[in-house]
């Protein structure tokens, strides 16, 4: 009895991987890209800038409850000077963690060169930022990113811990 029900439950299985609705997430692509990521809070140019804080971030070891809104420029290498611009880091991040530093993270990667130019990802999630890996969510895109999801990997590659100022290297893994 028990071979016999078995065997419906595979058809059962095996039509539903090949259904549309499993091809609906995405295209069938997978795209791997690499940048760096330049979140400039000093200078006279920032690209991060503070828009809100609570009465208690000043006293706070995690800054809870700050709110920066970003326009961060992306580039192929790590040197902001040299490197090929790819586009821009457009979103917010805020101070969530009262007890250790945790940001919430949301933002889109705006492409504007190479092969990608005028394509978006859209990534939101949880920054540990003093953790060596940071996984965040690629949670859609548009463009030749359309129906977008996956993962993007942070590692830190410079801090300033007085200016606040970082290069962060950016992994995305998306399937769209
Ligand atoms: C927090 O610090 C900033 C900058 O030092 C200052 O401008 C602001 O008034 C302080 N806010 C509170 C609530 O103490
Ligand atoms: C990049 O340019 C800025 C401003 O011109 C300069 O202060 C900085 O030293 C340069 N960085 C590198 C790595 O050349
Ligand atoms: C990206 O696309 C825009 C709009 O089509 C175009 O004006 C711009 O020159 C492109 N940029 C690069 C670097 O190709």
């Amino acid at each position: 009895m028990a071979a016999a029900a078995a065997v419906p439950l595979l058809l059962l299985l095996a039509a539903a991987a090949a259904s549309p609705a499993s091809a609906a997430a995405g295209g069938g692509k997978q795209t791997h890209i690499k940048l760096y990521w330049h979140d400039v809070l000093s200078g006279p140019n920032p690209t991060a800038v503070q828009v809100a804080r609570a009465a208690v971030t000043n006293t706070s070891k995690t800054s809870f409850g700050l709110v920066m809104v970003i326009d961060d420029p992306l580039t192929e290498g790590f040197d902001l000077n040299s490197s090929t611009p790819l586009g821009r880091a457009q979103g917010t991040y805020v101070a969530a963690g009262r007890d250790e530093v945790a940001l919430l993270v949301n933002m889109n990667f705006v492409f504007q060169g190479g092969r990608y130019n005028g394509s978006t990802v859209a990534i939101m999630g949880r920054n540990a930022v003093f953790d060596a890996v940071r996984e965040m969510a690629v949670v859609g895109g548009t463009g030749v990113f359309r129906m977008a999801r996956g993962y993007a990997q942070a590692r830190t590659h410079t801090f300033d811990l007085k200016t606040g100022d970082a290069i962060v290297e950016y992994n995305l893994y998306i399937k769209h």
